[in-house]
């Protein structure tokens, strides 16, 4: 039993990694699955509703104002995903997954990567942020990471996304980090970018 409500679809195609699936905030474990289908099509997707409640909407862990975060709270959430996937993998027998997450859930995405590095594969970080002012020095050995941040995003200034860059290549990542000509939204690019990076690490 696991304490997150989810979503589980199996593989429908051999060879295509496992997807964890990480919705924004006043998202539910639904919103990503078109995403990860258009990116990865044939992957397990795994995808969880975030267990904070800010008014209402979920989150993945609790924030004092935007873009300002309750960072004991971002380390017990992202460990208490790690046991998540960990459980969630035995029970349906999956893969390491590779993390897709969208603004908050790019966030904790990031912090899992820093605080429990062999749970994930890899991770397509869309809008992230850097979700530990001191993080630990994680491990990263290769893991594969695409950063995909937008030019005009009003939530992440330039130099905080360059900076969760270097963090994740310092800590062994190995890093792509592309500045779309976008806000905070998706665009396009983000999908189109993201299939053909899976398409290359696959
Ligand atoms: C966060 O709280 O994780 C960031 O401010 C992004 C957001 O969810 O708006």
């Amino acid at each position: 039993e696991t304490p997150f409500i989810h979503r589980f679809e199996p593989a429908t195609g051999a060879g295509s990694p496992p997807l964890l699936l990480l919705h924004g905030t006043g998202g539910d474990e639904n919103d990503l699955l078109g995403l990860g289908k258009m990116i990865s099509p044939g992957s397990a997707l795994l995808s969880p509703r975030g267990r904070v409640l800010e008014h209402g909407m979920p989150r993945f862990f609790r924030r004092l104002a935007e873009g300002v975060f309750d960072e004991e709270d971002v380390r017990r959430r992202a460990l208490e995903l790690g046991d998540f996937v960990s459980e969630a993998r035995k029970q349906y027998g999956i893969a390491a997954p590779l993390a897709v997450g969208f603004s908050n859930g790019a966030n904790i995405a990031a912090a899992l990567l820093l605080l429990k590095p062999d749970v994930l594969a890899g991770a397509i970080l869309l809008r992230a942020m850097v979700p530990l002012s001191d993080p630990p020095e994680a491990q990263l050995g290769g893991t594969p990471v695409l950063l995909l941040s937008g030019q005009g995003d009003p939530i992440v200034p330039a130099s905080n996304s360059a900076r969760l860059a270097a963090l994740l290549t310092k800590a062994g990542a190995s890093v792509t980090h592309k500045v779309l000509p976008a806000g905070h939204q998706l665009s396009q690019a983000d999908v189109t970018l993201a299939r053909d990076w899976i398409g290359n690490i696959a």
